[in-house]
């Protein structure tokens, strides 16, 4: 597919994040440099804070945007939620629930975790009796793992944690925006998520949606919180009053985020979800029509991202022939999956008739490759 065919890109994106950009989007970040404290931007600003209430269906909450990429999200929600000693729970359903993890042990938590075997997803029943044996304070979860393209079931698991009494922080990174999700019927105490994913924006902000509860939880903390930049207590009186001075903000990536939140909300959030979900459905007929196997277990997988075996390795060559021949991007798979998993982003402004085209090219240049299987005589793997 070509830019002359779309009309719209050089290549076609279909990695998990970043994403295409409209011309909308685009064109916001080469207009001339606003000073980040005027009048200008501070009204957009406050407008992308609306925005951003609107995507996650914020209403009741605290809400978030800053410069910063998904992983400062995660880390701020984490070290100003976690005392030092505090015992916490990460449900590891892949590599961004490692990381969770990693940044649990880094900020001095007792940090536990189900560990759970790529493709599975995390059970509410493990966490239930997790919880019924040990007191935890929060517990993390990834509502869509990219790296597997799981997608958890993150209202029964926040119900398990509010029962127990623990807090719970969702990653939303791949998932808001994309898949139904509602933070103030959701009751989670923080979800985060990053510009660049089913937003359809330039990659360098994050935006984080926390209870009052979470707020609270930081601000009786015994001991202060370990950083300047990601202490969202620091973040909260710029939230009231962007016109107050913290950091200088990436103003281009704000305001294209500001763009891209409109398209969002001219779209309207559910019918985005439906899209999304039209998406989810596409890719993974085409992955079944093509004989290939899932990474994701049936019943979970995620309508952002398709994660899928190819069986000879060629991973590599799969991706470089596809974006030498068709100009389309798919991913591949993380670590040690690099060589027998494509991962394929399908979320943001993307549409149905623009995916089946980029799949078609896909289908080809894996049928070049002697990777796809017919279907009734799967591979063995
Ligand atoms: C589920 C998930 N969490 C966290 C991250 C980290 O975000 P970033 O790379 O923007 O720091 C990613 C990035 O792909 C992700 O997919």
């Amino acid at each position: 597919m070509s830019a002359e065919e779309t009309g719209m890109y050089d290549k076609m994106l279909l990695i998990p994040g970043p994403t295409n950009l409209s011309k909308r989007v685009r064109s916001v970040m080469s207009e001339p440099q606003l000073p980040h404290v005027g009048p200008e931007f501070y009204a957009a600003f406050k407008e992308t804070l609306g925005l951003a209430r609107y995507a996650f269906r914020n209403e009741k909450g605290v809400q978030f945007v800053f410069t910063g990429s998904g992983t400062i999200g995660m880390e701020s929600s984490i070290v100003s939620l976690v005392q030092r000693g505090d015992r916490t729970l990460t449900l590891s359903t892949g590599y961004f629930g490692k990381r969770m993890l990693l940044l649990n042990q880094i900020h001095g938590a007792k940090a536990g975790s189900i560990d759970y075997r790529d493709g599975a997803h995390a059970d509410p029943d493990d966490l239930r009796k997790k919880l019924a044996e040990t007191k935890y304070s929060a517990v993390f979860i990834t509502h869509v793992d990219t790296s597997t393209s799981i997608s958890n079931p993150v209202r029964e698991l926040v119900e398990e944690c509010n029962r127990a009494g623990a807090l719970s922080v969702v990653d939303g990174v791949c998932s808001v925006g994309g898949v139904p999700l509602d933070f103030d019927r959701l009751g989670a105490d923080i979800v985060f998520t990053a510009s660049q994913k089913a937003l359809s924006s330039a990659p360098g902000a994050v935006l984080v949606a926390a209870s009052q509860r979470a707020l609270d939880a930081m601000a009786s903390r015994k001991e202060p919180i370990g950083s300047y930049y990601m202490n969202l207590l620091r973040w909260k009186p710029i939230m009231d009053d962007p016109r107050m001075y913290l950091a200088t903000p990436a103003t281009q990536v704000l305001l294209a985020l500001r763009e891209a939140l409109t398209e969002l909300k001219e779209e309207g959030v559910e019918k985005r979800w439906e899209r999304h979900r039209a998406l989810g459905e596409i890719t993974r007929d085409s992955v079944g029509n093509w004989g290939l196997d899932f990474v994701a277990e049936e019943g979970h997988r995620a309508d952002t991202v398709t994660s899928f075996f190819v069986r000879n390795g060629t991973a590599g060559e799969v991706q470089k022939k596809l974006e030498t021949d068709h100009g389309v991007v798919v991913a591949r798979g993380i670590a040690e999956q690099k060589d027998s998993v494509i991962r394929v982003g399908h979320f943001g402004i993307l549409t149905p008739a623009e995916l089946r085209g980029a799949l078609g090219s896909l289908g080809d240049t894996l049928a070049a490759l002697k990777e796809t299987a017919p279907r009734a005589a799967p591979a063995e793997r």
